[in-house]
């Protein structure tokens, strides 16, 4: 069964053709800004937010050394700021919250600015475009996160929307679970 990382990659990788634009709400260490820029292709842009300067400059130094940092543009600022963000159409916007790996763990992702991230992102995504959100339960606050965003999600129009829940539900210490959004396209299911 494979783990809720892996998932959202691959519900991206199917939504994401070269030259989309898409977006990392939370960049972190720049693991998934580096999926993205690699699905996105050099004639593609990735947007990447972090309200960390740590986690910036750990993005950037991992997409140099990809030799991909021209396909992103590094934004330090929280991912509830809509004048940052691209114009629709938007092919995919993933989210991993939760704490910087290595980093503060008091520094995490917040309800209120996740749901107003989400609904950016919402409003922006191109038919058949994806949002992922990898979603940690074990760390203070990320129940009451989980519960905002599902609550929000499952408010979403189902003639507008299709969203999923993935979890693994016999595993120990509160494995992250996958929460995605794919918009529907006209005249499909
Ligand atoms: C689990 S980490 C992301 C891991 C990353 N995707 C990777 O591949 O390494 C969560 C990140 O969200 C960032 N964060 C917290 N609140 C944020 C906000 N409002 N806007 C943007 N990033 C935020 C944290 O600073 C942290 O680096």
């Amino acid at each position: 069964m494979k783990k809720a990382l892996l998932f959202a990659r691959e519900l991206v990788a199917a939504a994401v053709a070269e030259g989309a634009t898409v977006v990392d709400a939370t960049c972190g260490n720049g693991h998934d800004t580096v999926f993205l820029a690699e699905l996105a292709g050099a004639a593609g842009r990735v947007y990447a937010f972090d309200i960390q300067k740590e986690a910036i400059v750990a993005t950037r130094e991992r997409l140099l050394q990809h030799g991909l940092l021209e396909r992103v543009t590094l934004l330090q600022a929280s991912h509830d700021d809509s004048t940052l963000w691209p114009p629709a159409p938007v092919s995919a916007v993933m989210f991993n919250l939760g704490y910087l790996p290595g980093g503060d763990h008091s520094l995490v992702t917040k309800a209120a600015s996740t749901v107003a991230a989400l609904q950016i992102a919402a409003d922006r995504l191109k038919p058949g475009g994806v949002i992922t959100l990898v979603v940690y339960t074990g760390h203070p606050g990320g129940l009451e996160e989980y519960s905002e965003v599902r609550r929000f999600l499952s408010c979403l129009p189902q003639t507008e929307f299709t969203v999923l829940e993935y979890r693994l539900i016999n595993q120990v210490n509160n494995p992250p679970l996958l929460l995605a959004v794919q918009r529907l396209q006209a005249g499909r299911p």
